[in-house]
Formats: structure tokens, C-alpha cells, sequence
């Protein structure tokens, strides 16, 4: 499967909004897609027209999606734009948008720039909950609440500016080092959350994971088929 292009027959199987036995937990999980692909190339099918950067507090470009959104939109307007609007960056968990630039031929109209946090790599510590302990139960870290943050408040700059579809990359789990299940489940628990709390008609309509290759996709895959266990039990991570 070329890169860009949705992998239905993989997606996993989320019940559709409006059938029998439908609650607001269904209707959420019918906003969100998986998907393989580069995030400045999704498959213009998926409708997206805001996507979010792993950028750096100082908004100064880089590497990965960072690197590759600041290419593909045009480095100079972007840097230029972010220099102006955001003088002071973005601190982590918190959310600054841009116009598109040059991705707006592809239907974009938004770059929602937020920082992760950096995982600290740290582990026992013989602390729960200790910067960097993946074994704490799932939000008992600071980073988990930082990159928690992260979500809400793309979210919520994505509903202020009137996104219908957001597309999310896997925030902090390159260079920043979060691990890939445990970014997986803060993502998608606060979209749903986010989605219950405003159900359809209230935008934005979708959130598309991008993920950069299938084996980032199978987690975020078996993150949704395994949300019973994790999401409400409060069970480790
Ligand atoms: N599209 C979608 N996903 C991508 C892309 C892309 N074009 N490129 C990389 N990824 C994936 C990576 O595989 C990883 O899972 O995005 C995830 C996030 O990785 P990073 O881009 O490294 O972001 P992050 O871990 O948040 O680190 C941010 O990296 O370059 C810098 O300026 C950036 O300092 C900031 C830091």
C-alpha cells in the first residue's frame, strides 16, 4: 500500500453511529481513523484539512513530522509566520496555529504546532509515577499529562478555528522518545473523550491518526480493540 493511501480492510472494525446498541462511546470511536501515511501526503479521500506538528517549544523547526511539515508547506513562510505570531514559542502541551502555506494545494488550511514532552527515560526509580516510569498506571506521569495536554488543546484550537478533520501525528514518540503504546492510548483516549463531550454536529468532525508505518498503526489498532481494559479500569499501562 502506497504511503497516503487509507487501508480500510486493516482499520479496526468500530461500530457506525446510529445502529442498534449505539452509546456515546460508539459514536465517538466512529470519528476516528487509522491511517499509514505521511502526514503532509494523506489521501485527499480522508477530507483533512488540519494537521497537527510535533514541533519544538520554540517553534524553529526540525526533524521528523517537524521537519518534513516545514518543507512541504514552505520552511521560510512558516518560520517566518511562527516568528511573528508566536514570538515566544509554544510551550510544552500547549497548541499555536499557522496558516498552510504551500499545503493548502493540498487541501490543508491549518498546522496546529505543539510541543511534546521529552520521556525521560528514567526507570526505577522506585518511585510510582516518577518522570519516565512506564510502568505507572496510564496518567500518573508528568509526561502523560503533558502530552494529555497536547491532545486537548490541538482539539480545542481545531474547534475555535472550525477544523472538520484533524490529522493527529504520533506526538513525542520519535526524537522525544515516548513509548509508541502508551502515546497511543493518552491519544486516543482524549480524542474520545474529547468526541463524547461534543458529539456530531460539533466540529471538528474526525480525527485521522497518521502513522508513519504499519507497525505504529498496529498499536494504535490494538489500543482501540483493547480500550475495555484500559480505559476505564484504571489497569497498569
Ligand atoms: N508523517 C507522519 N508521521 C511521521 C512523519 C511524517 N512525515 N515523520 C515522522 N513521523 C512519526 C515518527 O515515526 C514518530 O512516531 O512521527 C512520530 C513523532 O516523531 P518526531 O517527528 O520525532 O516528533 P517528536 O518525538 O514529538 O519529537 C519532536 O523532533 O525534530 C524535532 O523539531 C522537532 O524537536 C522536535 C522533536
Amino acid at each position: 500500500m502506497s504511503r497516503g493511501a487509507r487501508d480500510a480492510s486493516q482499520d479496526v472494525p468500530l461500530p457506525v453511529a446510529g445502529s442498534p446498541g449505539t452509546n456515546a462511546t460508539d459514536a465517538a470511536l466512529s470519528r476516528i481513523d487509522v491511517v499509514v501515511g505521511d502526514i503532509t501526503d494523506l489521501s485527499a479521500e480522508l477530507d483533512v484539512d488540519t494537521i497537527v506538528n510535533a514541533a519544538n517549544a520554540q517553534l524553529v523547526g526540525g526533524a521528523g513530522v517537524d521537519g518534513a511539515i516545514h518543507a512541504a508547506a514552505g520552511a521560510d513562510d512558516l518560520l517566518a509566520h511562527n516568528r511573528q505570531h508566536h514570538p515566544d514559542g509554544c510551550p510544552t502541551g500547549l497548541a499555536k496555529a499557522s496558516p498552510a502555506f504551500a499545503l493548502e494545494a493540498r487541501g490543508i488550511k491549518h498546522i496546529l504546532h505543539t510541543a511534546g514532552p521529552v520521556w525521560s527515560g528514567q526507570r526505577d526509580t522506585g518511585v510510582p509515577g516518577a518522570p519516565g516510569d512506564d510502568t505507572a498506571k496510564l496518567g500518573y506521569t508528568l509526561e502523560d499529562t503533558l502530552l494529555a495536554a497536547c491532545y486537548t488543546n490541538c482539539l480545542k484550537l481545531a474547534q475555535q478555528l472550525g477544523s472538520g478533520v484533524v490529522a493527529f501525528p504520533a506526538i513525542s514518540t520519535g526524537v522525544y522518545g515516548f513509548p509508541k503504546p502508551r502515546a497511543a492510548r493518552i491519544a486516543i483516549g482524549h480524542v474520545l473523550g474529547h468526541f463524547q463531550q461534543r458529539p456530531a454536529p460539533e466540529l471538528p468532525r474526525r480525527v485521522v491518526f497518521a502513522c508513519f508505518s504499519d507497525a505504529d498503526a498496529d498499536v494504535y489498532r490494538e489500543a482501540l480493540a483493547s480500550r475495555g481494559q484500559w480505559m476505564f479500569g484504571r489497569s497498569r499501562a
